[in-house]
């Protein structure tokens, strides 16, 4: 199939590169001109795993970028609405999929051929089938039978984007009719295994934000089991929701007995948290409930949670080391998740924050995120960046540990009590245990363990 996409952040590129190396023709559009030239040397110009190899195998034969949209629409049979949808004010902004939907419906007025939209940018419910149908009908001067229309919602996690876009768990297309699914539909059938839901763009628009809810308050709700834990002497928090997750009712994809470590990841307590799409997608849905009249009590309460963690690690420092006022802190991890250099909602950036306000000094180690964090933070007084985490940690009075990296999970024991001032670890990530680094004099707490 012929497929044009714009807006190539780390959806709409991943997607267009997927789709080449399935087979179909890609055409990826963005109105920068330095991302297109990337993109069509084979560079990526994001960081996301595996995408520069396959945009490099996709790049010239399956896979073109151009700034010209009406060039890419014109040469394809389904358009995919792949922009942001920045947050501002508790809800996210249109803006950038109006102006897709009108620039497409402008073209569609001079094209014969009958052509598929799809919306696969976040959105709430209604939005496609009011905002951007109507935009669409007024640009193009047709009606939806002239053109197609689908919503088709994104599960991609950034650093396992390309994964999960060849091994989806479901594929769900909310289509305004008929012709619009079964055209659109084309794209996945045959060339993935995973169920095909077909429902209506509404539900699909609330499958995304519920999914994303849902996943936001297992990690609240395990942080507050955490919290209660930690008051009661020799019970592991992780070790109370490893055992909650045997159960078959909370693991419906699991195949036989074998749990997915990564679902049973979003069981384990932690630091909270962040990214571009939990934080955001959650308080839209709260914001997007409230216009409607119902005020949501569980997701108000898995934002407050969430916003609690930093404190709860500052206290769990100050248990340690006393007064941080002019201590020295190095802070491993600086994205708001490992495989990616993402800071945006990073607990990592917020912790740091706070701690500032108290007048630490922090020595902050990330293997990838460095330079995003810089210009998040700007340059300030007794904060310092390093990309190896030796560093960070020479003569520091404690370790925070922020981000899951396995840089930082495969650091060997001795290097804590060879170059830290004093040998404390709070662990954010739940990496290490307590009882092996008893052994060698580490103090260590951790979210959802009481230290001994
Ligand atoms: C998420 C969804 O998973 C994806 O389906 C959607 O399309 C976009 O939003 P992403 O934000 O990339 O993807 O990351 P994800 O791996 O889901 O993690 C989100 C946040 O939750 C990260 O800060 C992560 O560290 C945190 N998390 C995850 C936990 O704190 N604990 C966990 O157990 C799991």
């Amino acid at each position: 199939m012929n497929i044009s996409i714009i807006g190539t952040g780390y959806v709409g590129l991943v997607t267009g590169a997927c789709l080449a190396k399935k087979g179909h023709n890609v055409i990826c559009v963005d109105r920068v001109d330095n991302i297109v030239n990337s993109i069509n040397s084979g560079r990526s110009p994001i960081f996301e795993n595996h995408l520069e190899e396959l945009l490099l195998e996709v790049v010239g034969c399956k896979l073109k970028a151009t700034s010209d949209i009406k060039y890419a629409v014109e040469n394809s049979e389904v358009s995919i609405i792949a922009v942001g949808t920045p947050f501002s004010e508790g809800k996210i902004d249109l803006e950038y999929v109006k102006e897709v939907a009108y620039d497409i419906g402008m073209i569609l007025k001079e094209k014969e051929d009958y052509h598929v939209v799809c919306v696969k940018s976040t959105v709430v419910p209604t939005t496609t089938d009011t905002v951007v149908m109507r935009i669409l009908e007024v640009a193009s001067g047709k009606r939806l039978g002239d053109f197609g229309l689908v919503m088709n919602p994104e599960f991609l996690r950034e650093g396992n984007a390309v994964e999960d876009f060849m091994n989806p768990d479901r594929i769900v297309i909310g289509a305004m009719d008929d012709k619009s699914f079964d055209v659109f539909s084309k794209i996945y059938k045959g060339y993935f295994d995973a169920p095909i839901v077909k429902t209506n763009p509404r539900t699909a628009e609330m499958v995304k934000y519920t999914s994303n809810a849902l996943l936001a308050t297992l990690i609240s709700f395990s942080n507050e089991i955490a919290a209660i834990s930690e008051e009661i002497e020799d019970i592991d928090a992780v070790e109370v929701l490893e055992g909650v997750h045997m159960d078959r009712r909370l693991s419906m994809n699991i195949e036989g007995r074998n749990i997915r470590p990564d679902i049973i990841k979003y069981l384990k307590p932690g630091r909270g948290f962040g990214g571009s799409c939990f934080p955001k997608d959650v308080k839209s849905l709260i914001t997007f409930s409230e216009k409607l009249g119902y005020m949501p009590k569980i997701l108000k309460s898995v934002i407050e949670v969430n916003e609690s963690q930093a404190e709860r690690i500052i206290l769990k420092l100050k248990n340690e080391i006393g007064d941080i006022k002019d201590k020295t802190i190095a802070v491993l991890g600086l994205a708001f998740k490992e495989g990616t250099d993402d800071i945006r909602e990073s607990q990592s950036i917020k912790l740091i924050r706070k701690l500032m306000e108290e007048d630490a000094v922090l020595k902050c180690y990330d293997p990838v995120a460095v330079e995003n964090a810089k210009k998040e933070l700007g340059e300030q007084k007794n904060l310092e960046f390093y990309n190896d985490y030796e560093s960070a940690l020479h003569n520091a009075n404690a370790a925070v540990i922020m981000t899951d990296w396995d840089s930082i999970l495969n650091i060997n024991i001795d290097v804590f009590t060879k170059l830290m001032k004093n040998p404390v670890i709070i662990d954010g990530c739940r990496m290490f245990h307590e009882k092996n680094l008893r052994a060698n004099d580490i103090k260590y707490a951790g979210i959802g363990w009481r230290r001994l």
